[in-house]
């Protein structure tokens, strides 16, 4: 299992140090939040926020876009170092074509469904992406509770992965912790993204841990 921590709970005033120690665990993603208080109810952290981080720690800038345009700051999260560009399907009407747009920016491009979205429509889009995140809680705040409708979401992309031979990555990200991890592994899910589950631990090292483990 690849473990992203996600540095919405992170202490921002230590940055540099708290990524450092999750990637010393062997964390091998960077969750970014991006959240722009529109297309969900907060708001988060820009580019400007990471742009520094990158070159400082071997990591992958896994970068989730929670904005209702995210072809209009796409460019920005790519030059500040993201790795993964993730957007939303529910935020762009022409998915496709938004996709191509961030694949030539050069980097990876991920597409995320919100709970009440049916896993389905994505099937056309299958093909063109590096990574499919299933959100298993409303997106907009950390520390809320697993929904288990996200485990057949998690099922049904495995099977199409196996079935087409496709090359995403899956990916969960909300109320992740030891039990519901192991409930999405079992289900197929290569990516655990865990905000609270990490950064609010007081044994982070174990955590972490816990999760490679799957
Ligand atoms: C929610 C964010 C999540 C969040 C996860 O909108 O996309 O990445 O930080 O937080 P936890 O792990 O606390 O549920
Ligand atoms: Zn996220």
């Amino acid at each position: 299992m690849i473990v992203a921590p996600s540095i919405l709970s992170a202490d921002f005033s230590n940055l540099l140090q708290e990524v450092k120690e999750v990637r010393g665990y062997g964390a091998k993603f960077l969750h970014i939040d991006v959240m722009d208080g529109h297309f969900v109810p907060n708001i988060t952290m820009g580019p400007v926020v990471y742009k520094d981080l990158k070159g400082k720690v071997d990591i992958v800038f896994d970068v989730h876009l929670m904005i209702t345009d995210p072809l209009k700051y796409a460019k920005d999260f790519a030059v500040a170092g993201a790795d993964y560009i993730t957007f939303h399907y529910e935020a762009v009407k022409d998915v496709i074509g938004a996709i191509d747009a961030i694949k030539k920016l050069g980097v990876k491009v991920g597409i995320s469904i919100k709970p009440n979205t049916a896993v389905e429509v994505l099937n056309h889009i299958l093909p063109y992406v590096d990574l499919v995140l299933i959100m298993s809680v409303e997106p907009g705040f950390g520390g809320q509770t697993f929904m288990s409708n996200a485990l057949d979401k998690i099922a049904y992309l495995a099977a199409q992965k196996k079935q087409y031979h496709y090359h995403y990555l899956i990916q969960v990200d909300g109320g992740i912790n030891k039990e519901t991890a192991f409930l999405c592994h079992n289900a197929g899910c290569e990516v655990v993204v865990a905000g609270t589950y990490i950064f609010g631990n007081n044994d982070r090292q174990a955590a972490i841990k816990g999760l490679l483990a799957l």
